[in-house]
């Protein structure tokens, strides 16, 4: 490790220098040096504090003690592949195996999320010899050439010819989405689309190999699903001979509060037949995991391919996401997420009955979101403003994010150590903004209802994508208060 610290400029320098230039950087006019971190804190070159409220990879605490030496107790002794015995893969496997239900019994270890749902795909489409995959609008799985395909959050930004085998259902979205919470069963309604969607696969000589979804989508504005829709997803897919994913790489290992995996929170009636887990599951430490019955992993065994993963299942890494599930017993930093998440979605309800710029709030434990909209019943997205509330957080040192199809979805992820303070503080200044932006729109609650806003009509200005955003912010665009200029989401 380089005990040399640049100062700032050099590291941007040589990142733009060295680095590709897709790989985007969160506040890209004005980025973030951290060097260290600890808790749900970062701190940046000049030891300046930031509350994280986004990383659900530190998810027991950032440099964790009890993950760092278990890491580096592991490596002091031996690091191989797993074609040696190791107790640690297996004992690690009984462990992750132990949160699940019963018939979800077997693991592959692998690198990352990407890797894990390139890795379902691969036992979907041996499993059931059929080819077609349903995916979700808005759904984001992971950066590799398969996933990309089942990925429209990605896909829809590119001009790649869409994979003709795969098909994108409604998001089950009851805040937006084509059915809403005054539909009287969405759950079903959701599911219909996709049984309909797989007997247009059908008449066209297609067969169903999996439907893929987040368990609660979270790049694509922390959808939480209504409950029954998996079962009748599942029940729909199955019998067109195809299998159901859950990927909870983004919102498994407790953080839902009720429930160790997002999944269960359809009920205890549903079970997928692959389960696959990434950023959490080592706190910030490479590795994922795809979990799945004997009978698919049968499957894959019997087409003669040997499966090798030069790093996945490692003894290190599993040394680590022992730790990591240590330590989330050890702290109940499950029941933290519910008990804070609580608090937390409770501060936001109180947001939204005071300012007619929330248009809704949804968690479920310390996953939730804020949409922000400018009219409560067009909808009309307020993006520019959730870009300009995680500017101003951020100027306030407070890291948060805005996601969704439409970026105007504030997200809430943080480490599970998040405590009722850091709710406090953070709803407090989102409190302040919201304020002052409404100011500026004048915007008031009464008029929320209905009144298209003058801003509206105002010219609108062009953010960093060429998208247009709306808002009646009168920026002074040579002020540091000026429009903000990232508006690209911010993701880990
Ligand atoms: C839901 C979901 N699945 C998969 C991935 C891919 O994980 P990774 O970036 O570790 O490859 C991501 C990453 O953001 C994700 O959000």
């Amino acid at each position: 490790m380089s005990s040399e610290i640049l100062v700032k400029q050099k590291t941007i320098d040589l990142r733009k220098k060295h680095i590709g230039p897709s790989c985007k950087i969160f506040f890209s006019h004005d980025p973030i040096k951290i060097v260290r971190a600890k808790g749900q804190y970062m701190y940046d070159e000049k030891g300046l504090r930031y509350l994280d409220c986004i990383n659900n990879v530190a998810h027991v605490g950032h440099c964790h003690p009890d993950v760092v030496k278990a890491g580096a107790q592991q490596m002091e002794l031996l690091n191989t592949n797993s074609r040696f015995l190791h107790d640690n893969l297996v004992l690690y496997a009984q462990r992750l195996q132990a949160t699940l239900p019963h018939k979800l019994s077997v693991c592959y270890f692998v690198n990352s999320g990407s890797e894990a749902n390139d890795l379902a795909l691969r036992l979907a489409w041996q499993y059931t010899g059929h080819k077609d995959i349903i995916t979700l609008e808005n759904a984001y799985h992971g950066h590799v050439s398969s996933l990309i395909d089942i990925s429209p959050y990605k896909f829809h930004q590119s001009d790649a010819e869409h994979n003709q085998s795969v098909h994108v259902a409604p998001s089950p979205d009851v805040y937006r989405g084509k059915y809403r919470a005054d539909h009287p069963d969405p759950a079903s309604a959701y599911a219909d689309e996709v049984k309909d969607m797989i007997h247009g696969v059908h008449g066209k000589g297609g067969k169903i190999a999996a439907f893929i979804a987040e368990s609660l989508q979270s790049c694509g504005g922390q959808v939480i699903p209504p409950v029954g829709y998996f079962q009748q997803v599942a029940q729909h897919v199955r019998k067109a001979g195809g299998i159901f994913i859950a990927d909870e790489v983004q919102v498994g290992f407790g953080r839902v509060g009720t429930h160790f995996w997002a999944f269960q929170l359809q009920g205890e009636d549903f079970v997928p037949d692959i389960v696959t887990m990434g950023k959490p599951i080592g706190n910030g430490h490479p590795m994922s995991c795809v979990v799945t019955t004997k009978e698919v992993a049968e499957a894959f065994f019997s087409s003669g391919t040997q499966y090798f993963n030069t790093f996945g299942g490692n003894p290190v890494s599993c040394a680590i996401g022992m730790a990591v599930l240590d330590v989330i017993v050890k702290e109940d930093l499950q029941g933290n997420a519910l008990r804070v998440g609580r608090y937390l979605t409770d501060l936001l309800e109180k947001q939204k009955e005071k300012h007619p710029l929330v248009g809704d709030i949804r968690g479920r434990g310390l996953f939730a979101g804020m949409e922000l909209v400018k009219d409560r019943l067009k909808l009309t997205p307020a993006t520019a403003e959730a870009q300009e509330v995680i500017y101003r957080l951020k100027e306030q040192h407070i890291l948060l994010s805005a996601d969704g199809p439409h970026r105007n979805v504030l997200k809430f992820k943080p480490p599970m150590c998040f405590t009722t303070e850091d709710a406090d503080l953070v709803v407090e200044k989102i409190d302040h903004i919201l304020t002052e932006l409404e100011q500026a729109l004048g915007l008031k609650m009464h008029n929320a209802l209905g009144v298209e806003n003058e801003s509206s009509k105002r010219k609108l200005p062009t953010d960093e994508n060429g998208h247009q955003c709306h808002s009646g912010l009168a920026h002074d665009t040579g002020s540091s208060r000026g429009f903000p200029q990232q508006t690209k989401r911010l993701r880990t």
